[in-house]
């Protein structure tokens, strides 16, 4: 469910019509919708309460899908957390307004002075992924005096049943502690007087659109829970991490987060802890379009090229996963109008720059605009300036507002980042 739709003809993002922000911002420009983003923070964490009724729940909203401040700051005037995994996402997220007791800072490669930047922030958890982190964990927290709240990731090795490259549970996958070893861990990691236990963590990954890898994981959380009670620890909280997946495609089955709070509530729901929940992509995938020009329409030998003015460095999932988005025409299609497959392309160098091969897409023409959907999350974040493109600009609509929440990146700032050594400089000979 989002607010993109069509209002007398034409796409709009909640009460503006999109042709208006493609006339004041330009294209390629990523549009979010505030009210699509608080709509499913809300029916996430309305599952879980009903589903759980009773158990302390946190919404730690995972940056990683979509970082930008304003998209933060929505999530948090409803209460969410953020889950971070770099320095420059805890700092986001604390500039956004995420208080430090809301975060927990995930991911395997943690430095010390991220470390000591959470630990400063005051940190809600630290999901430890490995011995040596923790040792240095250990240090610094020593060091600053403190003791450091720790859950170690667990490797549960459940199969996601998703793409190869988002999937995390695996005991292939380099992510969490082995969880044969993760008694043995966390004996060892008790010793530490500057670390103290407080949970246990996990996340098998993203996109799953199945609903058993989850049952299967969680169920062996539960049971790793009562064993480290057992061993006399006090287990008071377990970060389920994210990874519930959303429709990307029309009439496409995917899991109601019903349906998930339903397994959290059967697997931990009675361990008597708080939970923990990471979503990134259910929170704002649907939120949002990348909003392109049609630059040129190319008849090639037996293909229909529409060739746009977005490229793979802006949306990079459909070259990476073979992802899908969706596209709408921002104009409506008429009831009559003839459909025809065409291949919609960007205007990098490379034959992997494309969106959609064989869309249905009723008849285009060079300046008309065109949306993808789902592209709120790991869209913007995961752009880069390949074939020197500057980032495309940022808007959120709200209501009958928008307002640009990241301008387009100047050209010239971007070339000017670059400099010539001093012994090149004399002047080609
Ligand atoms: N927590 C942890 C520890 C994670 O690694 C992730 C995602 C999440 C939470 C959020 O997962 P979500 O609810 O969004 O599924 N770039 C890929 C997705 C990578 C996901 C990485 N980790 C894509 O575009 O599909």
């Amino acid at each position: 469910m989002n607010y993109f739709d069509y209002r007398g003809g034409r796409l709009h993002a909640e009460g503006v019509p999109l042709a208006t922000i493609a006339a004041e911002v330009g294209t390629p420009a990523y549009v979010y919708s505030a009210a699509t983003l608080r709509r499913h923070y809300k029916v996430f964490a309305g599952a879980l309460a009903s589903a759980s009724p009773g158990v302390k729940h946190l919404i730690c909203y995972s940056l990683k899908a979509n970082s930008n401040q304003a998209v933060i700051r929505v999530l948090a005037d409803l209460g969410s957390g953020a889950d971070v995994v770099s320095l420059g996402e805890l700092r986001r997220a604390l500039a956004a307004g995420i208080p430090g007791g809301k975060i927990v800072f995930s991911g395997v490669g943690k430095t010390a002075p991220e470390m000591r930047a959470a630990l400063e922030a005051g940190i809600r958890q630290f999901n430890v992924e490995s011995e040596p982190e923790l040792e240095v964990l250990a240090a610094v927290a020593g060091s600053m005096g403190l003791r450091a709240p720790v859950a170690f990731r667990v490797n549960p090795d459940v199969d996601a049943e998703t793409h190869a490259k988002i999937s995390t549970g695996k005991k292939e996958n380099k992510f969490g502690v082995p969880f044969e070893r993760a008694r043995e861990i966390y004996r060892w990691a008790a010793t530490h007087p500057s670390i103290e236990i407080v949970g246990v963590d996990v996340h098998i990954g993203s996109q799953l659109t199945n609903l058993t890898p989850f049952e299967r994981a969680f169920a062996k959380v539960a049971e790793l829970v009562h064993a480290l009670r057992d061993d006399g620890h006090a287990i008071r909280s377990v970060d389920l991490g994210g990874g519930l997946g959303i429709p990307y495609e029309r009439n496409a089955p995917w899991p109601h987060p019903d349906a998930y709070a339903g397994v959290v509530q059967r697997t931990v729901g009675n361990l008597g802890c708080e939970l923990i929940f990471e979503p990134g992509r259910m929170i704002a995938g649907n939120a949002g379009v990348l909003m392109a020009s049609v630059i040129y329409v190319k008849q090639g030998q037996d293909r229909k090229f529409i060739i746009l003015d977005a490229a793979m460095n802006d949306l990079i999932r459909p070259a990476m996963y073979d992802a899908r988005h969706e596209v709408m025409t921002e104009r409506e299609p008429a009831p009559d109008s003839a459909f025809e497959k065409v291949d919609l392309v960007g205007p990098v160098c490379e034959s992997g720059d494309m969106f959609a091969r064989d869309c249905e897409v009723p008849p285009l023409a060079a300046g008309d605009i065109v949306c993808f959907e789902t592209a709120g999350a790991y869209g913007a974040v995961m752009s880069s300036t390949y074939n020197t493109r500057p980032l495309v600009a940022e808007v959120m609509v709200d209501g009958d507002r928008f307002a640009v929440v990241r301008p387009r990146e100047d050209l010239e700032s971007l070339i000017a980042r670059d400099q010539i050594p001093e012994w090149l400089r004399g002047g080609a000979a």
